[in-house]
């Protein structure tokens, strides 16, 4: 079954004391925290703060996707929040091998993210040491941008890479109604969706259609 991670950028901030209580595990898998430090990427989203908020609401799991320069520095501050799995960018770091088995020695899954211009050749040596890839299809930064063009593809270079190593496949940036059905038949795992999921104001109704769309 396809699973949702939804992106808690897309909705209200000042409204998810209230909305994140009604989530349902059962359409929302998990929950997307895009952390963004204004550095990597040109946008200031949130923090280890309102993260560890977030936490206290739900006992649906995190996901935790930093889009940070000195991943180092800021991956530490989310073990206590025990997320599902923490991804940080490759484009970030030098030594992704190492971050990735310190994520793993606390417990918790260990994500590599790209972006949509960073070949997945880049990861072909950290596959023993990840549980997740993910595969940016926008360019990080914002919520409500269009799937890339050449985002299928990489897709599909991708799940080649993986072969038989038990890693997750997880598509961010613009998975919608359209596309998704097409995302579960090509192997895609986890689709993120902040749009998607909460600009038609019924989070779970709207995950829970995503969901159905799909054959897997
Ligand atoms: C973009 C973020 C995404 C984004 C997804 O930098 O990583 O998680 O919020 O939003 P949609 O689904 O609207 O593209
Ligand atoms: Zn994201």
């Amino acid at each position: 079954m396809m699973k949702i991670s939804a992106s808690i950028l897309a909705a209200q901030l000042s409204s998810l004391g209230v909305i994140i209580p009604k989530f349902k595990p059962k359409a929302i898998d998990y929950i997307h925290l895009d952390i963004m430090d204004g550095n990597f990427v040109p946008q200031i989203s949130f923090g280890e703060a309102l993260s560890e908020e977030v936490s206290k609401l739900t006992k649906i799991p995190l996901d935790v996707h930093l889009m940070v320069n000195n991943p180092e520095r800021h991956v530490p501050n989310y073990y206590k929040l025990k997320p599902a799995y923490i991804t940080f960018h490759r484009e970030t770091t030098e030594f992704p091998i190492r971050l990735a088995e310190d994520i793993r020695k606390n417990g918790i899954k260990a994500g590599i993210a790209l972006n949509p211009g960073t070949p997945v050749k880049m990861i072909q040596d950290c596959l023993p040491y990840i549980d997740l890839i993910l595969i940016m299809t926008v360019e990080p930064g914002f919520y409500g941008q269009s799937f890339v063009k050449s985002g299928l593809e990489k897709i599909d270079r991708a799940k080649e890479l993986i072969g038989s190593y038990p890693i997750q496949l997880e598509v961010d940036g613009g998975v919608n109604a359209n596309n998704i059905e097409r995302l579960s038949d090509i192997g895609v795992n986890i689709c993120v969706a902040g749009s998607a999921v909460f600009k038609t104001g019924k989070p779970n109704e709207s995950a829970l259609s995503l969901k159905k769309l799909t054959n897997t």
